[in-house]
Protein backbone atom coordinates (compact mmCIF):
# COMPACT_ATOMS: atom_id res chain seq x y z
CA UNK A 1 0.00 0.00 0.00
CA UNK A 2 1.18 3.41 -0.79
CA UNK A 3 0.65 5.66 2.10
CA UNK A 4 0.61 9.10 2.78
CA UNK A 5 0.26 11.02 6.67
CA UNK A 6 -0.31 14.64 6.79
CA UNK A 7 0.13 16.03 9.77
CA UNK A 8 3.61 13.69 10.82
CA UNK A 9 4.84 15.70 13.24
CA UNK A 10 2.24 16.04 15.46
CA UNK A 11 1.22 13.73 18.20
CA UNK A 12 -1.48 11.44 16.04
CA UNK A 13 1.03 11.71 13.33
CA UNK A 14 3.90 10.30 15.24
CA UNK A 15 1.62 7.23 16.41
CA UNK A 16 0.67 7.11 13.29
CA UNK A 17 4.27 6.02 12.30
CA UNK A 18 4.65 3.50 15.33
CA UNK A 19 1.23 2.06 14.94
CA UNK A 20 1.60 1.17 11.16
CA UNK A 21 5.10 -0.37 11.95
CA UNK A 22 3.86 -2.12 15.08
CA UNK A 23 0.52 -4.13 13.46
CA UNK A 24 2.81 -4.70 10.06
CA UNK A 25 0.43 -2.63 8.18
CA UNK A 26 1.55 -3.73 4.62
CA UNK A 27 3.47 -0.22 3.31
CA UNK A 28 5.07 -0.43 0.29
CA UNK A 29 6.02 3.74 0.19
CA UNK A 30 5.11 6.05 2.82
CA UNK A 31 4.74 9.94 2.37
CA UNK A 32 4.54 12.58 5.10
CA UNK A 33 3.79 15.74 4.89
CA UNK A 34 3.40 19.10 7.41
CA UNK A 35 3.43 22.84 7.41
CA UNK A 36 7.17 25.00 6.26
CA UNK A 37 7.60 24.51 9.99
CA UNK A 38 8.46 20.53 10.21
CA UNK A 39 8.79 20.06 6.07
CA UNK A 40 12.58 18.59 5.84
CA UNK A 41 12.86 16.77 9.19
CA UNK A 42 13.12 13.26 8.87
CA UNK A 43 11.48 10.65 10.92
CA UNK A 44 12.19 6.81 10.66
CA UNK A 45 10.24 4.29 9.47
CA UNK A 46 10.76 0.37 8.52
CA UNK A 47 14.92 1.48 8.81
CA UNK A 48 15.26 4.35 6.92
CA UNK A 49 14.29 8.01 7.51
CA UNK A 50 11.42 9.43 5.42
CA UNK A 51 11.52 13.29 5.27
CA UNK A 52 8.67 15.59 5.49
CA UNK A 53 6.96 17.60 2.51
CA UNK A 54 5.32 20.88 2.65
CA UNK A 55 1.87 20.22 1.99
CA UNK A 56 1.25 22.51 -0.41
CA UNK A 57 -2.02 22.96 -3.40
CA UNK A 58 0.53 21.43 -5.73
CA UNK A 59 0.93 18.39 -3.72
CA UNK A 60 -0.03 15.67 -5.87
CA UNK A 61 -1.44 11.98 -4.16
CA UNK A 62 -2.07 9.94 -7.55
CA UNK A 63 -0.36 6.99 -6.79
CA UNK A 64 -1.25 7.00 -3.24
CA UNK A 65 -3.63 4.25 -1.70
CA UNK A 66 -4.28 5.71 2.09
CA UNK A 67 -3.72 9.06 2.98
CA UNK A 68 -4.05 9.48 7.00
CA UNK A 69 -4.89 13.22 7.57
CA UNK A 70 -3.99 14.57 11.25
CA UNK A 71 -3.35 18.04 10.52
CA UNK A 72 -6.63 19.38 12.41
CA UNK A 73 -10.34 20.64 10.60
CA UNK A 74 -8.94 23.56 8.37
CA UNK A 75 -6.41 21.99 6.89
CA UNK A 76 -8.65 19.15 5.96
CA UNK A 77 -11.13 20.92 4.27
CA UNK A 78 -8.40 23.05 2.07
CA UNK A 79 -6.76 19.54 1.14
CA UNK A 80 -9.45 17.13 0.97
CA UNK A 81 -9.95 17.38 -2.65
CA UNK A 82 -6.52 17.29 -3.52
CA UNK A 83 -5.87 14.39 -1.44
CA UNK A 84 -8.86 12.53 -3.23
CA UNK A 85 -9.17 13.41 -6.90
CA UNK A 86 -7.39 10.78 -7.72
CA UNK A 87 -8.88 7.99 -5.78
CA UNK A 88 -6.82 7.94 -2.69
CA UNK A 89 -9.11 7.09 0.87
CA UNK A 90 -8.53 9.91 3.10
CA UNK A 91 -8.94 8.57 6.70
CA UNK A 92 -8.89 11.70 8.45
CA UNK A 93 -8.64 12.10 12.04
CA UNK A 94 -10.04 15.98 12.85
CA UNK A 95 -13.48 16.52 12.98
CA UNK A 96 -13.71 18.54 9.26
CA UNK A 97 -16.69 15.69 8.01
CA UNK A 98 -18.05 13.67 10.93
CA UNK A 99 -21.15 14.59 10.40
CA UNK A 100 -21.52 14.79 6.93
CA UNK A 101 -24.25 13.23 5.10
CA UNK A 102 -22.47 10.20 3.04
CA UNK A 103 -19.26 10.40 5.09
CA UNK A 104 -19.11 7.53 7.01
CA UNK A 105 -18.04 7.95 10.79
CA UNK A 106 -16.23 4.75 12.03
CA UNK A 107 -15.28 2.48 15.01
CA UNK A 108 -14.67 -1.07 13.07
CA UNK A 109 -15.50 -2.84 15.90
CA UNK A 110 -19.56 -1.41 15.91
CA UNK A 111 -19.69 0.06 12.75
CA UNK A 112 -16.96 -1.55 9.83
CA UNK A 113 -18.95 -1.83 7.28
CA UNK A 114 -20.34 1.82 6.89
CA UNK A 115 -16.36 2.36 5.66
CA UNK A 116 -16.86 0.32 2.83
CA UNK A 117 -19.36 2.28 0.71
CA UNK A 118 -16.81 4.98 -0.10
CA UNK A 119 -15.30 2.68 -1.73
CA UNK A 120 -17.68 2.36 -4.85
CA UNK A 121 -16.73 6.08 -5.83
CA UNK A 122 -13.61 6.96 -7.79
CA UNK A 123 -13.22 10.06 -6.13
CA UNK A 124 -14.31 11.62 -3.10
CA UNK A 125 -13.17 8.87 -1.14
CA UNK A 126 -13.23 10.44 2.83
CA UNK A 127 -13.71 8.24 6.07
CA UNK A 128 -13.84 10.33 9.41
CA UNK A 129 -12.46 8.75 12.66
CA UNK A 130 -14.58 10.26 15.62
CA UNK A 131 -13.88 12.12 18.26
CA UNK A 132 -11.26 10.57 21.19
CA UNK A 133 -13.74 10.78 23.54
CA UNK A 134 -16.61 9.66 21.43
CA UNK A 135 -14.28 6.54 20.78
CA UNK A 136 -13.18 5.77 24.18
CA UNK A 137 -17.29 5.61 25.24
CA UNK A 138 -18.25 3.81 22.47
CA UNK A 139 -16.69 0.76 22.33
CA UNK A 140 -17.93 -0.36 26.30
CA UNK A 141 -21.71 1.45 25.17
CA UNK A 142 -21.74 -1.03 22.34
CA UNK A 143 -21.23 -4.25 24.81
CA UNK A 144 -24.17 -2.33 26.91
CA UNK A 145 -26.30 -1.42 24.23
CA UNK A 146 -26.29 -5.30 22.56
CA UNK A 147 -27.35 -6.87 26.15
CA UNK A 148 -30.44 -3.76 25.82
CA UNK A 149 -30.93 -0.52 23.59
CA UNK A 150 -29.50 2.36 25.07
CA UNK A 151 -31.48 5.50 25.55
CA UNK A 152 -29.52 7.87 27.37
CA UNK A 153 -26.16 8.63 28.82
CA UNK A 154 -24.66 11.47 30.69
CA UNK A 155 -21.14 11.47 30.86
CA UNK A 156 -18.19 13.21 32.76
CA UNK A 157 -14.49 13.34 31.13
CA UNK A 158 -11.02 13.59 32.51
CA UNK A 159 -9.08 14.11 28.76
CA UNK A 160 -5.51 14.67 28.86
CA UNK A 161 -3.47 17.48 27.95
CA UNK A 162 -2.02 15.72 24.56
CA UNK A 163 -5.50 15.52 23.74
CA UNK A 164 -5.03 19.35 22.42
CA UNK A 165 -1.96 18.06 20.82
CA UNK A 166 2.15 17.71 21.15
CA UNK A 167 2.64 21.43 21.93
CA UNK A 168 -0.45 21.35 24.78
CA UNK A 169 1.35 18.44 26.18
CA UNK A 170 4.72 20.21 26.60
CA UNK A 171 3.13 22.91 28.00
CA UNK A 172 1.73 21.02 30.93
CA UNK A 173 5.19 20.04 31.54
CA UNK A 174 6.39 23.53 31.25
CA UNK A 175 4.28 24.45 33.96
CA UNK A 176 4.89 22.22 36.79
CA UNK A 177 8.62 23.09 36.01
CA UNK A 178 8.30 26.42 36.49
CA UNK A 179 6.19 26.38 39.45
CA UNK A 180 8.92 24.07 40.95
CA UNK A 181 11.44 27.10 39.85
CA UNK A 182 9.11 29.71 41.47
CA UNK A 183 8.72 31.51 37.83
CA UNK A 184 5.60 32.80 36.51
CA UNK A 185 3.48 30.01 34.91
CA UNK A 186 2.99 30.30 30.82
CA UNK A 187 -0.57 29.43 29.75
CA UNK A 188 -1.24 29.26 25.47
CA UNK A 189 -2.65 26.39 24.82
CA UNK A 190 -5.41 26.45 27.53
CA UNK A 191 -7.96 28.90 28.49
CA UNK A 192 -6.19 28.61 32.10
CA UNK A 193 -3.06 27.26 33.75
CA UNK A 194 -4.06 23.66 33.62
CA UNK A 195 -1.14 22.11 36.54
CA UNK A 196 -2.43 21.58 39.94
CA UNK A 197 -5.98 22.37 38.01
CA UNK A 198 -8.98 21.28 35.82
CA UNK A 199 -10.66 23.09 33.62
CA UNK A 200 -14.76 22.53 32.36
CA UNK A 201 -13.96 23.64 29.32
CA UNK A 202 -12.90 21.88 25.74
CA UNK A 203 -13.44 23.32 22.35
CA UNK A 204 -15.54 26.74 22.12
CA UNK A 205 -18.72 26.83 23.80
CA UNK A 206 -22.06 26.77 21.53
CA UNK A 207 -25.12 28.70 22.52
CA UNK A 208 -26.42 25.86 24.19
CA UNK A 209 -24.41 26.01 26.70
CA UNK A 210 -22.71 22.85 26.14
CA UNK A 211 -19.75 22.83 23.99
CA UNK A 212 -18.64 21.14 20.70
CA UNK A 213 -16.62 18.72 22.10
CA UNK A 214 -19.78 18.07 24.52
CA UNK A 215 -22.02 17.87 21.13
CA UNK A 216 -19.40 16.03 19.13
CA UNK A 217 -20.24 13.58 21.76
CA UNK A 218 -23.61 13.35 21.39
CA UNK A 219 -24.09 13.76 17.73
CA UNK A 220 -21.14 11.24 16.91
CA UNK A 221 -22.40 8.48 19.17
CA UNK A 222 -25.89 8.59 17.81
CA UNK A 223 -24.43 8.49 13.92
CA UNK A 224 -21.79 5.83 14.72
CA UNK A 225 -24.71 3.65 16.55
CA UNK A 226 -27.39 4.85 13.72
CA UNK A 227 -29.62 5.39 16.50
CA UNK A 228 -31.23 8.85 16.51
CA UNK A 229 -33.22 8.51 19.81
CA UNK A 230 -29.94 7.97 21.97
CA UNK A 231 -28.94 11.14 23.76
CA UNK A 232 -25.63 11.91 25.37
CA UNK A 233 -25.31 14.92 27.88
CA UNK A 234 -21.93 15.54 28.40
CA UNK A 235 -19.39 17.53 30.38
CA UNK A 236 -15.86 17.41 29.10
CA UNK A 237 -13.03 18.49 31.27
CA UNK A 238 -9.41 19.02 30.81
CA UNK A 239 -7.14 17.00 33.75
CA UNK A 240 -3.70 17.50 34.19
CA UNK A 241 -3.07 14.01 32.85
CA UNK A 242 -0.32 13.86 30.11
CA UNK A 243 -1.22 10.91 28.07
CA UNK A 244 -5.59 8.73 28.17
CA UNK A 245 -8.90 10.09 29.07
CA UNK A 246 -10.97 9.12 31.34
CA UNK A 247 -14.57 8.80 31.39
CA UNK A 248 -17.42 8.55 34.30
CA UNK A 249 -20.22 7.45 32.52
CA UNK A 250 -23.88 6.71 33.45
CA UNK A 251 -26.00 4.75 30.97
CA UNK A 252 -29.76 4.00 31.08
CA UNK A 253 -31.12 1.34 28.86
CA UNK A 254 -33.88 -0.20 27.26
CA UNK A 255 -34.53 -2.71 30.23
CA UNK A 256 -32.71 -3.31 33.44
CA UNK A 257 -29.24 -4.77 33.33
CA UNK A 258 -27.02 -6.60 35.84
CA UNK A 259 -24.17 -5.65 36.52
CA UNK A 260 -22.60 -9.68 35.94
CA UNK A 261 -24.60 -10.14 32.39
CA UNK A 262 -22.35 -6.28 31.80
CA UNK A 263 -19.06 -7.38 32.93
CA UNK A 264 -18.86 -10.71 31.19
CA UNK A 265 -20.46 -8.34 27.65
CA UNK A 266 -17.20 -6.39 28.27
CA UNK A 267 -14.55 -8.90 29.45
CA UNK A 268 -15.93 -10.46 25.97
CA UNK A 269 -16.26 -7.05 23.81
CA UNK A 270 -13.43 -6.78 20.78
CA UNK A 271 -11.35 -3.78 21.90
CA UNK A 272 -12.03 -3.57 26.02
CA UNK A 273 -10.54 -4.98 28.39
CA UNK A 274 -12.12 -5.49 31.94
CA UNK A 275 -10.44 -4.17 34.89
CA UNK A 276 -13.00 -4.08 37.65
CA UNK A 277 -11.54 -5.58 41.27
CA UNK A 278 -12.50 -2.87 43.53
CA UNK A 279 -11.50 -4.71 46.42
CA UNK A 280 -8.44 -5.03 45.50
CA UNK A 281 -7.88 -1.50 44.41
CA UNK A 282 -7.46 -2.43 40.77
CA UNK A 283 -9.47 -0.14 38.27
CA UNK A 284 -7.86 2.15 35.35
CA UNK A 285 -6.31 4.90 35.35
CA UNK A 286 -4.37 6.79 32.77
CA UNK A 287 -0.88 6.95 34.27
CA UNK A 288 -0.73 2.56 33.83
CA UNK A 289 -2.80 2.37 30.30
CA UNK A 290 -0.38 4.85 28.52
CA UNK A 291 0.56 3.19 24.89
CA UNK A 292 -2.36 0.88 25.23
CA UNK A 293 -4.92 -0.31 22.62
CA UNK A 294 -7.64 -1.31 24.51
CA UNK A 295 -10.45 0.57 26.32
CA UNK A 296 -10.26 0.10 30.18
CA UNK A 297 -13.43 -0.93 32.25
CA UNK A 298 -13.70 -0.72 35.72
CA UNK A 299 -16.47 0.43 38.31
CA UNK A 300 -19.45 -1.45 37.23
CA UNK A 301 -22.66 -0.57 39.55
CA UNK A 302 -26.02 -0.41 39.38
CA UNK A 303 -27.12 3.18 39.45
CA UNK A 304 -28.88 4.36 43.17
CA UNK A 305 -31.18 6.67 41.47
CA UNK A 306 -32.27 4.52 38.62
CA UNK A 307 -33.12 0.95 37.90
CA UNK A 308 -33.19 0.65 34.25
CA UNK A 309 -29.34 2.37 34.94
CA UNK A 310 -25.52 1.57 35.08
CA UNK A 311 -22.66 3.51 35.95
CA UNK A 312 -18.64 2.70 34.66
CA UNK A 313 -15.62 3.71 34.38
CA UNK A 314 -13.39 3.73 31.49
CA UNK A 315 -9.90 5.08 30.23
CA UNK A 316 -7.98 4.64 27.10
CA UNK A 317 -4.88 6.52 25.55
CA UNK A 318 -6.71 8.57 23.42
CA UNK A 319 -3.76 9.44 20.95
CA UNK A 320 -3.73 5.83 20.21
CA UNK A 321 -7.38 4.24 20.56
CA UNK A 322 -8.94 7.50 20.00
CA UNK A 323 -6.93 8.51 16.85
CA UNK A 324 -4.20 7.02 15.49
CA UNK A 325 -4.86 2.67 16.27
CA UNK A 326 -8.82 3.57 15.33
CA UNK A 327 -7.28 5.03 11.84
CA UNK A 328 -5.33 2.12 11.03
CA UNK A 329 -7.99 -0.49 11.73
CA UNK A 330 -10.29 1.12 9.47
CA UNK A 331 -7.52 0.80 6.53
CA UNK A 332 -6.87 -2.51 8.10
CA UNK A 333 -11.07 -3.48 7.72
CA UNK A 334 -10.47 -1.70 4.29
CA UNK A 335 -7.78 -3.94 2.74
CA UNK A 336 -9.93 -7.33 5.11
CA UNK A 337 -13.23 -6.98 3.14
CA UNK A 338 -12.45 -5.22 0.18
CA UNK A 339 -9.19 -5.52 -0.96
CA UNK A 340 -10.04 -5.11 -4.74
CA UNK A 341 -10.36 -1.48 -3.69
CA UNK A 342 -6.81 -1.23 -4.31
CA UNK A 343 -6.28 -2.49 -6.79
CA UNK A 344 -4.45 -0.40 -9.79
N1 LIG B 1 -4.18 14.55 20.16
C1 LIG B 1 -5.21 13.73 20.26
O1 LIG B 1 -5.37 13.02 21.27
C2 LIG B 1 -6.21 13.64 19.16
C3 LIG B 1 -7.17 12.62 19.23
C4 LIG B 1 -8.12 12.51 18.23
C5 LIG B 1 -8.10 13.40 17.17
N2 LIG B 1 -7.17 14.37 17.13
C6 LIG B 1 -7.20 15.27 15.97
O2 LIG B 1 -6.08 14.99 15.15
C7 LIG B 1 -5.62 16.18 14.54
C8 LIG B 1 -4.14 16.36 14.91
O3 LIG B 1 -4.03 16.48 16.31
P1 LIG B 1 -2.63 16.42 17.06
O4 LIG B 1 -2.97 16.28 18.48
O5 LIG B 1 -1.71 15.45 16.41
O6 LIG B 1 -2.09 17.91 16.80
P2 LIG B 1 -0.59 18.46 16.88
O7 LIG B 1 0.25 17.64 17.75
O8 LIG B 1 -0.73 19.90 17.18
O9 LIG B 1 -0.08 18.28 15.37
C9 LIG B 1 -0.61 19.01 14.31
C10 LIG B 1 0.02 18.55 13.01
O10 LIG B 1 -0.60 19.25 11.95
C11 LIG B 1 0.41 19.76 11.06
N3 LIG B 1 -0.04 20.97 10.40
C12 LIG B 1 -0.48 22.11 10.98
N4 LIG B 1 -0.77 23.02 10.01
C13 LIG B 1 -0.52 22.43 8.83
C14 LIG B 1 -0.63 22.83 7.47
N5 LIG B 1 -1.06 24.06 7.12
N6 LIG B 1 -0.25 21.96 6.50
C15 LIG B 1 0.19 20.74 6.81
N7 LIG B 1 0.32 20.28 8.08
C16 LIG B 1 -0.04 21.12 9.07
C17 LIG B 1 1.57 20.03 11.98
O11 LIG B 1 2.75 20.04 11.21
P3 LIG B 1 3.92 21.13 11.51
O12 LIG B 1 4.60 20.64 12.74
O13 LIG B 1 4.74 21.06 10.29
O14 LIG B 1 3.23 22.45 11.68
C18 LIG B 1 1.51 18.82 12.92
O15 LIG B 1 2.15 17.72 12.30
C19 LIG B 1 -6.55 17.29 15.04
O16 LIG B 1 -7.57 17.49 14.10
C20 LIG B 1 -7.10 16.74 16.33
O17 LIG B 1 -8.36 17.28 16.64
C21 LIG B 1 -6.22 14.50 18.09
Amino acid sequence: MNIAIVGASGAVGQELLKVLEERRFPVSSLRLFGSARSAGSGYAFGGKTVRVEQLTADSVFRDTDIVFTSAGASVSREFAQSITRHGAVMIDNSSAFRMEDGIPLVVPEINGDDALGVLQQPADRIIANPNCSTIIMALPLYAIHRLSPVRRVRVATYQAASGAGAQAMRELEEQHRQIVEGKEVTVSRFAHQLAFNVIPHIDTFTPSGYTREEMKMHNETRKIFHSADLTVSATCVRVPALRCHSEAVWVQTGQPLGTDAVRDAIARAEGCTLMDEPDNNIYPMPLMLSGKDDVYVGRIRKDLADNNELDFWCVSDQIRKGAALNAVQIAEYLLRHAPEAFNR
